[in-house]
């Protein structure tokens, strides 16, 4: 435990005729636990808790979310303020670096990610060498993982190193995922340009053509740097336990981040708004307005479930998706944008906060629910989505691995398991087998 921890009347464990005491501590908002880790030395137990819903796996100082009042802080400034006031690249600093930059170090921070915005020419092959039609998800996983082929990473890394090459990958991410969609497309790749920042960046790279003028739109250029904030960072969700998961083996960073990928491309997890769209797609293609979907999703009979609904921490409202909503009424209705999916959004949005299936499982719009129907009004093509989300995810992603490999408790990450398969038995040669 770290000083940040406050010990708290230790708890008592009572086994068949013997009982334990166990430490128990509460962090600085209050969230209280019990410290299990000498547990099975003293009582030969372990604690059995699938999918972790009530096991903390660190302590962590880089994001705070309370489920039931919907907050949601980056190193303490709220959602709501950054996602108004700040810039993706500024807040990928304080995710980073702890504090939001000085001037001087936001102008350091920008041109180092723009000075390393480029990716070593002889990866550009790879692209050729992945079949038409790839997910763009599973190229950015190999891309990534390969950039520790052309970048080496030399055993004893000082601080200052280890923050440029994460600061290196937070921009090549964006150049990988863009050089992805041009090649899906059969266009000439655009170069990342130095005159422009990071989203600006990102949407010339997708979308600018040697062929036609591309005008940067500034309100999809703030509705997607503003995408980019809201999934900086989640604290320890399916991808960052990944991540952190990976990197306490001691793994290079660019295979952590590559892990951290993979896992975020599960339909449950940043997959989601994917298959919202997809969702609302079949819905509408359908004629349908929701209604006889949601009863599906209500089915346990049925695979459907309400995409973008319900999550694992959030269980009144996801401050983001709060954000969403509204930066998506505004692109919508900028120059009168009409998308009968944002209607059918709504119309889903407005019937499952009225229907007692939905209220008694606390399942609301997440984050995904309107996150999609922004990248879809930005022009970006469907398939790209969780990519978009990894991008905006890659930060979080780093500050984890660095706050995981320079704490004092950094142990490899081994959970037991209660095993239930087959007692001892005898090797049977395959004669006598029946
Ligand atoms: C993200 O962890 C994070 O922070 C993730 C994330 C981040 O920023 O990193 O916030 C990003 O991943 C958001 C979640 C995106 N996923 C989806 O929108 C997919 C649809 N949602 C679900 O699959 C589900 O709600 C989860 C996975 C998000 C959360 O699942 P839980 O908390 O493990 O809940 P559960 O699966 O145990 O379900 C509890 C009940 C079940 O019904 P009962 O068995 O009690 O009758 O709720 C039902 C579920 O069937 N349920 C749903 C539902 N989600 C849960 N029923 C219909 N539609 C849904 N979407």
């Amino acid at each position: 435990m770290t000083d940040k921890l406050q010990p708290l009347h230790p708890a008592t464990l009572t086994l068949g005729d013997k009982s334990y005491s166990l430490p128990t501590c509460e962090g600085v908002e209050g969230e209280k636990a019990i410290d299990i880790s000498k547990l099975r030395a003293q009582t030969g137990y372990i604690t059995l808790d699938e999918g972790y819903v009530n096991t903390g796996a660190c302590e962590s100082a880089i994001t705070y979310i309370d489920g039931d009042k919907g907050i949601l802080r980056y190193r303490g400034y709220a959602i709501e303020e950054l996602a108004e006031k700040s810039r993706f690249v500024e807040v990928a600093y304080l995710l980073l670096h702890g504090e939001l930059p000085q001037k001087e170090q936001l102008l350091q921070f920008s041109t180092r990610l723009n000075e390393s915005s480029i990716i070593h020419e002889d990866m550009h092959h790879f692209f050729n060498g992945f079949p038409r039609g790839s997910h763009p998800m599973g190229i950015l996983a190999t891309m990534v993982a390969s950039l520790s082929t052309f970048y080496p990473i030399p055993d004893e890394l000082d601080d200052a190193t280890e923050i440029q090459i994460v600061a290196n990958l937070v921009s090549q991410v964006r150049t990988i995922a863009a050089f992805s969609y041009k090649k899906s497309i059969g266009e000439p790749l655009i170069y990342p340009s130095y005159k422009l920042k990071y989203t600006r960046n990102f949407l010339n790279m997708m979308f600018a053509s040697p062929v036609r003028d591309y005008e940067l739109d500034e309100d999809i250029v703030r509705a997607i740097d503003m995408f980019f904030i809201l999934h900086a960072d989640h604290e320890q969700n399916c991808s960052t336990s990944s991540v952190r998961t990976a990197g306490s083996s001691l793994a290079n960073v660019y295979a952590v981040a590559s892990a951290g990928i993979c896992a975020l491309w599960g339909p449950r997890h940043g997959g989601a708004n994917q298959e919202v769209i997809q969702m609302l797609e079949k819905i509408h293609a359908e004629g349908g307005d929701g209604t006889e979907f949601i009863n599906q999703a209500k089915d346990k009979n049925s695979p459907s479930r309400l995409m973008g609904f319900g999550h694992r921490v959030y269980k009144n409202f996801d401050p983001r998706a709060v954000v969403l909503k509204k930066q998506c009424d505004k692109l919508l209705n900028k120059a009168g944008m009409t998308d009968p999916l944002f209607d059918i959004a709504r119309r889903l949005e407005e019937c499952a906060l009225k229907d007692d299936y939905f209220i008694s499982r606390k399942l609301y719009p997440n984050v995904d629910f309107y996150s999609g129907l922004i990248l879809r009004a930005a022009g970006i093509p469907t398939n790209m989505f969780t990519v978009l989300f990894a991008i905006g995810r890659m930060p979080g992603w780093l500050a984890h691995w660095r706050e995981m490999l320079h704490s004092k408790q950094v142990t490899i990450t081994r959970p037991r398991q209660i095993y239930v398969g087959e007692t001892l038995r005898a090797y049977q040669d395959i004669d006598q087998r029946s």
